[in-house]
C-alpha cells in the first residue's frame, strides 16, 4: 500500500470514530488532512451532519470552502469538540513534531482550544520518541529576532538552526501565515531528553512566537499501515 494510502486510511478511521452530529471540529493542515476533510465531507452530505470547521492555515480554509463545509472561527467557536490534524513524528506518548508545513502556530491554537486532538498520519511517523525519524524541530519566529534566537538555542541545547527558505535559489525566507519566519532546529535527541523541558525554556526566548513540540495535547493517534490496517495508540 503506497503512502497516500496509508494517510487516508488513517484519516477515514479518525473521521468515522470521532465525529458525530454538532459538533465543532478543529481542521488541520498537511496532506494526510486533505483526506479526513474528504471523508468529513462525504458524511456531511450522507448523515447531514452539523459541523462547524474551524481553519488551523490559509490551506485548511481552502480545503473546508473546497469541501462545501461550514466555516467557523474562535471568535464564534472558541470551544473545540475534536481536532484532527497530522505530524511529523509521534512519540509513544503522543508527544508530536508537528510544522514541517509550517503552521504550527495555529495548529497549535485550535490543538489548545480542543477538547481533543487526534492526531492522523502514515506509519512513517509512529516513533519511539521525538527526534528518533524525523530530525528537525520548526520554530515560529518574529523575523527581526531570528538570529539571536538561533545562536541562543544552539548554545542553550546545542544542534543548528537553520533559517527556512523558499523552495527556489531566488526565494527568500517562508513567511507564515502570520507574518513570521521559521527556524528549523536540526537536534538529535534521545529516549531520555526532557523535550517538556527544552519546549518550555525556548517558549520564554523573545520573539519566539511557538514551536513544534506538542506536548501532551494530543489523545490519539491513527496510523495507516503498509498492510492496509490502521494502528490506534
Ligand atoms: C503542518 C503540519 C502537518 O500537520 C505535518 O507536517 C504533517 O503533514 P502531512 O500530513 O503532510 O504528513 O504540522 O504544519
Amino acid at each position: 500500500m503506497s503512502l497516500e494510502m496509508a494517510k487516508k486510511i488513517a484519516a477515514y478511521k479518525a473521521v468515522d470514530d470521532h465525529i458525530t452530529d454538532n459538533l465543532v471540529v478543529g481542521i488541520g493542515s498537511g496532506s494526510t488532512i486533505v483526506y479526513g476533510v474528504q471523508r468529513l465531507a462525504e458524511r456531511v452530505i450522507s448523515e447531514n451532519l452539523n459541523l462547524i470547521c474551524i481553519p488551523t492555515s490559509f490551506q485548511a480554509k481552502q480545503l473546508i470552502l473546497d469541501n462545501g463545509l461550514i466555516l467557523g472561527e474562535l471568535d464564534r467557536n472558541p470551544t473545540i469538540d475534536v481536532a484532527i490534524d497530522g505530524a511529523d513524528e509521534c512519540d509513544v506518548e503522543l508527544n508530536c513534531i508537528k510544522g514541517g508545513g509550517g503552521c504550527l502556530l495555529q495548529e497549535k491554537i485550535v490543538a489548545s482550544c480542543a477538547k481533543t486532538l487526534i492526531i492522523v498520519a502514515d506509519h512513517t511517523k509512529n516513533s519511539e520518541y521525538l527526534t528518533e525519524k524525523y530530525k528537525k524541530i520548526p520554530i515560529e519566529v518574529t523575523p527581526i529576532a531570528y538570529i539571536p534566537i538561533k545562536n541562543r538555542i544552539e548554545s542553550l541545547f546545542g544542534g543548528d538552526l537553520k533559517l527556512r527558505m523558499g523552495g527556489s535559489a531566488k526565494a527568500g525566507p517562508i513567511v507564515t501565515d502570520n507574518g513570521n519566519f521559521i527556524l528549523d532546529w536540526f537536534f538529535d535527541g534521545s529516549p531520555t531528553t526532557d523535550f517538556d523541558g527544552i519546549n518550555r525554556e525556548i517558549m520564554m526566548i523573545p520573539g519566539v512566537v511557538d514551536t513544534g513540540l506538542f506536548i501532551g495535547m494530543a489523545k490519539k493517534a491513527y496510523f495507516g499501515m503498509p498492510d492496509g490496517s490502521v494502528i490506534e495508540k
